[in-house]
């Protein structure tokens, strides 16, 4: 997978892609390609392209004697500002009040096939022979600088994925300002920048303009990725389309605050970044220390999007999330919030889970309100202890009662949170994420905890292993419902840290929360969570499987939600609950047969009151529960399809999910509003279904795969005014699903 070409050219390809950087005049590593495989090569093959006239399209030249060579005609692999190019650069380093302009000469190279799994930090991961990694090492003589580049391949992936670590070979202490995770440069800039933006409630909606000369950012400065925005972001070439064309796409391996922004240079040349946000971000660095920055992914497709979605997907599912989840089924949940909200005891939980699991539910999610005395959201975040008054016989005894009924238990805790009425806060006010000012902002009545201190992450998992312990606990669902302001940690004022370090410390507080409860339990599911989809990453999935994606349930909205994450993110990778209509989020009103047909995608649960149900909405969620478990490793890790627009305003959303030889399909079919009017034969073309296969609809029909692919299936007939005897679905806020399977 990686070829060295002589000793100056680095080949990293598989079948998919070929990615390929160099050494260039100036010691510097230039970028010339990423994108499809090229196969084995030799350096005479890529002469043609090596040898640059140095055109001089800046103005500046590197040095005196570099003739006419000036970065700025160049791509670079990790690009710095302050010398011949002038585009914003991937690393900023100061000394006192002096500015460092950076020159990474090549030192040398080392290839390793080891990328193991480490709970420490968030990273890519792979088994022996699946991965390559290449490290380049690079040196800033006049700096005492020490900076390794690591790319690594992995088999049957269009992905590169690149980390740096900066040493302080001096013995000055120096200031990272700005050190960001991937650099990909790009020779033209006929892309449209896409991202998945929007806010709590509406996460993750697919957003795309093009670029021009100038910089597109988007980030998040809220300590989380945020609802916001989402680390995920792709350059889709302006004739890309769903099926077809070249789409790059890239991720950060990352939860706090990030940037990712593509900047056009006046020769219509793109730089696209990623990394922790620079600002409110400096790192000190002393003498013979290290900063490493997070991983980031690039992917590439000439699929178009579907094609990026599914490289996202796979590689995810693979190379990031814990493998053991792609082989365990995930249970089906039912969780009590939007059945009681905090309006609950032993003895009502006990009555949900027992309907619940009478309808075939498998794990009892018990949301917040179980602890301290937390009868709303004003109290209690920090003392995770059971709330007597709600659970007279403990939670030992409540455990012991779900599980006696066969189902597996989930609690819900909010680690990172501190209430200003619990026992924590008045024992240590100082663990508070607090500035010294009077002033600070509040957030659903409670405050941050100081996760950059570790005695505060040790003290939270001390009291969360005693639940976990005590009540045999199967699932952690891990909320995290503020956003972090007034930055300000009395622990790293007192061991002499500067604050502009928090945010990254904070988090790296986080994943250390997560590695003791994982080394401890390492089967536990933990269901991320932030206020819904606050923090939707690759470094949370790294630990948690699975991510509640948001707090809005509705069926509607819900569309446009899961296809905005599933261009960037596996099935397996949200979990969708059945709730209740009208929907609590929106108020509005939606069949049972849409809310379940839309949540069959992805891990399955349920959150509504199920003691008020009628027999025949019981009957439905039976038969849904029974379909699902059918169909539950096609609907978590099938291969991935939108089969329409991923647009947020489309009228109609269309998804399909296929086994690994296209011999079983479901596919999703939904229309928001009906139509005045109708025609009466619509079709919904499947372009990507085997057409040397011959497939029974519905266990009913037969049709061949040239036929699903050239004409389509049939979408249902719809009520038209008179056809009542006709028709399939009437009213707005339709679905159906197909299964399509092999004819054998
Ligand atoms: C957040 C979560 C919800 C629920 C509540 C409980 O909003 O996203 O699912 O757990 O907190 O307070």
């Amino acid at each position: 997978m990686i070829e060295i070409l002589n000793e100056k050219i680095f080949h990293l390809y598989n079948e998919k892609i070929s990615y390929i950087f160099y050494i260039m005049e100036n010691q510097q590593l230039g970028h010339l390609y990423y994108g499809g495989s090229l196969g084995a090569i030799t350096a005479h093959d890529l002469a043609y392209f090596l040898e640059r006239e140095n055109k001089s399209a800046g103005t500046v030249k590197f040095s005196p004697d570099s003739g006419l060579f000036t970065l700025a005609d160049r791509s670079q692999e990790y690009p710095v500002y302050g010398t011949s190019d002038f585009k914003e650069g991937a690393l900023d380093i100061q000394v006192a009040d002096e500015l460092w302009y950076l020159d990474f000469q090549y030192a040398g190279y080392e290839q390793t096939a080891v990328k193991e799994r480490s709970l420490g930090r968030p990273a890519s991961y792979a088994y022996s022979g699946e991965a390559e990694t290449l490290i380049i090492h690079m040196t800033d003589a006049d700096h005492q600088l020490a900076l390794e580049l690591s790319f690594s391949i992995f088999a049957d992936s269009s992905a590169i994925a690149k980390s740096q670590v900066l040493r302080n070979k001096g013995d000055r202490d120096i200031q990272l300002n700005k050190m960001l995770s991937g650099v990909l440069e790009l020779p033209s800039a006929d892309y449209e920048f896409i991202h998945l933006s929007g806010a709590w409630l509406k996460e993750r909606h697919v957003k795309r303009r093009s670029l021009e000369q100038g910089t597109v950012s988007i980030g998040s400065l809220k300590g989380a990725s945020g609802h916001q925005h989402n680390p995920f972001t792709a350059l889709a070439h302006k004739q890309a389309t769903l099926n077809d064309g070249q789409v790059y796409g890239t991720n950060l391996i990352y939860s706090g605050n990030f940037l990712a922004q593509a900047e056009v240079d006046e020769w219509q040349r793109t730089r696209f970044m990623v990394g922790i946000h620079p600002t409110h971000f400096s790192w000190q660095l002393e003498p013979e220390e290290i900063f490493q920055t997070p991983e980031a992914v690039l992917f590439y497709s000439d699929r178009g999007l579907n094609g990026l979605a599914n490289e996202a997907a796979r590689f995810t599912e693979q190379y990031v999330i814990d493998r053991k989840w792609a082989e365990k089924p995930r249970p089906i949940v039912f969780n009590n919030w939007e059945a009681t909200y905090f309006e609950f005891d032993q003895e009502k939980l006990v009555t949900l889970a027992e309907e619940g699991q009478a309808l075939g539910m498998e794990c009892f999610v018990l949301d917040d309100g179980w602890f301290g005395q937390r009868d709303d959201d004003r109290s209690s975040l920090g003392d995770w202890f059971v709330d007597t008054r709600k659970f007279p016989n403990g939670i030992k005894a409540f455990a012991e009662q779900i599980h006696q009924m066969g189902l597996q238990l989930g609690i819900w805790f909010e680690p990172e949170m501190i209430s200003p009425d619990s026992h924590l806060y008045e024992k240590h006010p100082e663990w508070v994420v607090r500035h010294p000012y009077e002033r600070a902002a509040f957030g659903r009545g409670q405050y941050v905890l100081d996760f950059s201190n570790p005695e505060v992450v040790e003290a939270i998992y001390a009291q969360m292993k005693t639940i976990i312990e005590e009540t045999q606990l199967e699932y952690i669902k891990w909320d995290m419902n503020r956003n972090i302001t007034e930055a300000y940690s009395t622990y790293l004022k007192t061991t002499g840290r500067p604050q502009t370090e928090f945010f990254h410390r904070y988090i790296l507080g986080v994943y250390h929360l997560y590695e003791r409860i994982l080394t401890d339990f390492p089967d536990i599911l933990i269901e991320g969570c932030a206020g819904g989809g606050g923090r939707y990453d690759l470094g949370i999935l790294f630990y948690s499987p699975q991510i509640w994606p948001s707090d809005d349930s509705d069926a509607v909205e819900r569309l446009a939600i899961q296809s905005g994450t599933l261009l960037g993110y596996p099935l397996s990778s949200f979990s969708n609950h059945v709730s209740t209509s009208p929907n609590h989020q929106m108020d509005r009103y939606t069949s049972l047969k849409m809310r379940q047909e839309v949540c069959l995608f992805g891990p399955l649960g349920y959150e509504l009151d199920v003691t008020q149900l009628k027999d025949t909405e019981k009957q439905a969620i039976q038969a849904n529960i029974q379909f699902y478990k059918q169909h539950r490793s096609l609907l978590t890790h099938g291969t991935f399809f939108q089969l329409l627009s991923v647009e947020d305003t489309t009228n109609e959303v269309a998804w399909g999910v296929c086994n690994q030889d296209k011999s079983e399909w479901l596919i999703g079919f939904y229309r928001k509003l009906a139509q005045a009017n109708p025609a009466n034969i619509e079709y919904l073309k499947i372009p990507m279904i085997d057409q040397t296969k011959t497939y029974w609809i519905n266990q009913t029909e037969q049709v061949t795969g040239s036929m699903l692919k050239e004409i389509g299936l049939k979408k249902p007939y719809q009520f038209n005014g008179v056809n009542h005897e006709q028709m399939h679905v009437s009213g707005d806020f339709q679905s159906t699903i197909y299964h399509l399977k092999e004819v054998r």
